[in-house]
């Protein structure tokens, strides 16, 4: 069984540490790599981190972790609250699927409210800044200890 996480990015968070940074903190995209990185040496999991501003492009990274990966961290940003198409491709992967968000969504807008990603993932962490990957890859390894 592989010990490989793919940890998936949605739209802007690029723009992490420079982007509002009151609701998204200061550090980067490359921060949370690092710490997720540390997190997966420590599990025995490795990854594979990417961030894309195309739908098509999460879509078909969902696609490749079905044939080579354990499980799967999403953070599809906005395209948490609009796609059927993503949550079609997570349905598809058949290993666990924990979604993440910085900020805590249910404190904001109403819009951001409802998650498609949530109708699949196993879990959800919002609001606890970029710490969120990092608690979420730990129980990934939790997840792959008890397989
Ligand atoms: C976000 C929350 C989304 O509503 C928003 O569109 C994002 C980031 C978060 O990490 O808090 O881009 O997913």
């Amino acid at each position: 069984m592989s010990n490989l996480v793919y940890v998936l990015n949605g739209p802007n968070l690029n723009l992490l540490g420079q982007r509002e940074p009151h609701l998204y903190g200061h550090e980067t995209l490359a921060d949370v790599e690092a710490q997720c990185r540390a997190v997966c040496d420590n599990q025995g999991l490795e990854q594979r981190f990417h961030q894309s501003n195309r739908e098509y492009e999460i879509i078909d990274w969902i696609h490749e972790a079905r044939d080579n990966a354990f499980g799967i961290i999403i953070n599809a940003a906005a395209f948490t609250h609009t796609s059927v198409a993503i949550l079609d491709a997570l349905t598809a992967f058949e290993g666990p699927v924990l979604e993440v968000h910085v900020s805590n969504i249910h404190k904001r807008e109403a819009f951001r409210h409802f998650s498609y990603v949530s109708q699949r993932a196993e879990g959800m962490i919002a609001g606890f800044g970029i710490q969120g990957y990092a608690l979420a890859m730990q129980r990934m390894g939790k997840l792959y200890r008890d397989r």
